[in-house]
């Protein structure tokens, strides 16, 4: 058995070394199923929660001691770097993220700001550096952005969409506007990527969350090659990057491509297949969040088909094929963790 610990088995697991039993996170493990990230969200709203580095460090370090996580993820959003871009941005109850001057045309591109990390979102690198500070070596700290397919999803259509008209109309009918948008992305994440790994975090992920909605064409033409940019431009500073995405089963081997250290991969494919065809990445995911409303047996019964399909080779991060739903029962999260932490002994 490798000796790991809590401490170093997400990192390891990254790099594809030996743990000693499979690593888990959550992808939106600081959040509304919790109740003590309700009670703190009650005294404030959510992006003043983003900005004030104190209670972000609260919400983050929350789900590390109640589940048991092997990695801390900060408590932010892939919406914040869109404000010093120039975008107006709300987060709205019950809706989600609106922008209140979706971008359109090829002026409103233009007037668009590569901001710089530090000067437009100061506050993400204060709340790293609180955080790396307070978990003292506990578990390691992920940072992360939106890849820019996504953002500018966000940006364009003004909030979240069921089609993608605007963003896939300005794509297929001026497309040089359109990567001149995913090139500004681009650049913004880079250098925030940058700035949140020298403020301290210890891997990155790059949400690709809508990227599944383009075809193969589209997703190759308008998607792939910013997301290479970006993992080049963030490689070789010593910290894993995860390349997570919705629905990209069909692009697993376009995904390798990019140099990710880790690709996320959701439930819309056995892990097994997801091994296959990524010899040499490590893979995280995929159970089905929906999992977590019990009953308990059957919560059992998938998590043993992944760690099966998983397999013994070093290089799994266990972790839900997309975020954990508000309703979800604590007590099942909690139950997950343990569960894979005491299988994953045996495969370890
Ligand atoms: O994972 C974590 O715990 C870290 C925090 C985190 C949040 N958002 C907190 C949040 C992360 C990593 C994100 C990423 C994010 N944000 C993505 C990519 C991940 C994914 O799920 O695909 C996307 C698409 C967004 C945009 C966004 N922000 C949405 C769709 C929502 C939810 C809207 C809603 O009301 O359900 C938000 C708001 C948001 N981000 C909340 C949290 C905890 C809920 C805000 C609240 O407290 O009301």
């Amino acid at each position: 058995m490798a000796h790991s610990t809590r401490a170093d088995r997400f990192l390891r697991a990254c790099r594809r070394e030996p743990v000693d039993t499979t690593p888990i996170w959550i992808m939106r493990q600081a959040g509304r199923y919790l109740p003590e990230y309700r009670k703190v969200r009650g005294t404030t709203d959510f992006l003043t929660l983003c900005k004030t580095p104190a209670l972000a460090t609260e919400v983050t370090l929350q789900p590390v001691d109640i589940l048991g996580v092997d990695a801390a993820i900060l408590f932010s959003d892939i919406m914040i770097p869109l404000e010093p871009m120039g975008l107006t941005l709300t987060i709205d109850e019950g809706v989600g993220p609106r922008i209140h001057n979706p971008v359109r045309t090829s002026d409103d591109v233009a007037k668009l700001a590569v901001p710089d990390p530090i000067a437009g979102t100061g506050f993400v690198m204060d709340a790293i550096r609180q955080i790396r500070q307070e978990l003292a070596g506990k578990v390691p700290l992920i940072g992360f952005a939106g890849a820019p397919f996504t953002l500018a999803a966000y940006a364009v259509e003004g909030g979240g969409s069921r089609n993608y008209t605007h963003i896939k109309k300005l794509m297929f009918s001026e497309p040089k506007v359109a990567h001149a948008l995913f090139d500004k992305l681009t650049e913004t994440v880079i250098a925030y990527l940058r700035a949140q790994i020298d403020a301290g975090v210890q891997a990155v992920q790059l949400f690709d969350s809508w990227g599944g909605v383009l075809s193969p064409h589209d997703f190759e033409t308008f998607s792939l090659p910013y997301l290479k940019r970006i993992v080049e431009g963030v490689k070789g500073r010593g910290v894993p990057v995860i390349l997570f995405g919705t629905d990209l089963g069909l692009q697993l081997e376009r995904l390798a491509t990019t140099g990710a250290d880790v690709i996320g991969v959701d439930w819309r494919m056995n892990l097994d297949e997801a091994r296959a065809r990524l010899p040499n990445t490590a893979v995280q995911g995929n159970l089905d969040p929906v999992v977590l409303f019990g009953p308990k047996s059957e919560l059992e019964v998938r998590v043993r088909d992944i760690m099966k399909r998983a397999g013994n080779a070093p290089g799994h991060i266990f972790n839900l094929g997309h975020g954990i739903l508000p309703e979800t029962p604590v007590e099942n999260a909690k139950a997950l963790v343990e569960l894979v932490h005491q299988l994953g002994k045996h495969t370890a």
